[in-house]
């Protein structure tokens, strides 16, 4: 009796072990903070996948740098010390596919739905799959929103920006768009804008205004142009050697998982970003203003040469699929 008791413990005991070693862990490191579309997007997925897999599959999700910064995401992906990022699109122009950088060019987006064209059809799922001789799979986009800029100083017309510093990500497009109007693009990551800000490193910033108040941003500029001149959003992805070594059904699953997770990025980015504007309106920090209608055809057109000039860098293939599928016409302002 004795003896059989000590067994089963023991048996149960090797149960426990075995399923708890057969738990796959997949680490997804991001650079945003937790109450953002992606943050929340992230931690949406890693609920869904822990309950699509019965628990095989425990995701963790490490927001805010908390790991690595932008730059070094991307390195830990590829030698897979992390398993899933959502780096924004255009991280991928300094992983060498600068087709992803078309993204990045002022204008291109008038509204979500044309966005919509381009990262659910064709062309996105095309760009998704350049990734994969870099080791990377891409499992689907997600949205965060269209840019401001912000300041100490208010930016309504193109002369508001001459010699000014604005912060920017690592992207050829992004300095062109910054030299288009007078500015003097500075490239630093996500995570050391806050202090540079507040330091007077760079005197401005573009980006979603999620973005913009949940790293208080706010805080440390005086003004905030609401501009949405160019769009930020983000591409899933996870590295290719884990994610085929994967058992098919969990590799199902998951993809069940980031599916949902991606309706549902798509669905809170909007009012997250609305949400944002609220917050930064109610601290009374800093004044938010609107560009008019004639101010905002006027950094239209100061910024869309960027197109012209730009266009051998991301391919005119790539740069007319993405206007045949938005609808662009760099000729109409
Ligand atoms: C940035 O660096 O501004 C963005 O890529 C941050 C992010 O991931 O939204």
């Amino acid at each position: 009796m004795k003896f059989k008791l000590k067994f089963m413990v023991a048996s149960a005991l090797l149960a426990v072990g075995l399923a708890a070693s057969a738990q796959t862990v997949i680490k997804f490191s991001h650079v945003v903070a937790a109450d953002t579309p992606k943050g929340k997007a992230a931690v949406f997925f890693a609920q869904n996948a822990a309950e699509l897999t019965k628990g095989k599959v425990k995701v963790e999700v490490y927001a805010n740098s908390a790991l690595y910064k932008d730059k070094e995401e991307m390195e830990a992906l590829q030698i897979g010390a992390v398993q899933m990022l959502a780096p924004s699109l255009a991280k991928f122009g300094p992983l060498g596919v600068k087709e992803f950088e078309a993204f990045d060019f002022p204008f291109m987006f008038d509204s979500t739905d044309a966005l919509h064209k381009v990262t659910l059809g064709p062309v996105g799922a095309g760009l998704l799959a350049k990734l994969e001789p870099r080791g990377i799979k891409g499992l689907g986009y997600w949205d965060n929103g269209f840019k401001s800029f912000s300041a100490n100083t208010p930016l309504k017309a193109v002369a508001d920006f001459k010699g000014k510093k604005f912060r920017i990500q690592s992207s050829k497009v992004l300095e062109e768009e910054i030299r288009s109007v007078g500015g003097i693009p500075q490239v630093m990551a996500f995570s050391e804008v806050y202090q540079a800000l507040q330091t007077g490193v760079v005197d401005g910033t573009e980006n979603p205004l999620s973005n913009f108040y949940t790293q208080k941003m706010h805080e440390v500029q005086k003004h905030l142009s609401i501009t949405d001149h160019g769009y930020l959003g983000y591409a899933v992805i996870v590295n290719k050697k884990f994610w085929d070594g994967l058992p098919a059904d969990v590799r199902g699953q998951l993809e069940d998982a980031m599916k949902q997770a991606s309706f549902y990025a798509n669905q809170i980015a909007q009012d997250e970003n609305d949400q944002a504007l609220a917050g930064v309106k109610k601290s009374g920090k800093t004044t938010v203003y609107v560009l008019t209608k004639e101010e905002r055809t006027a950094l239209k057109k100061a910024m869309v040469p960027v197109h012209t000039k730009m266009a051998d860098r991301v391919g005119k293939e790539t740069l007319q699929s993405f206007y045949k599928a938005t609808g662009f016409d760099p000729a109409k302002l």
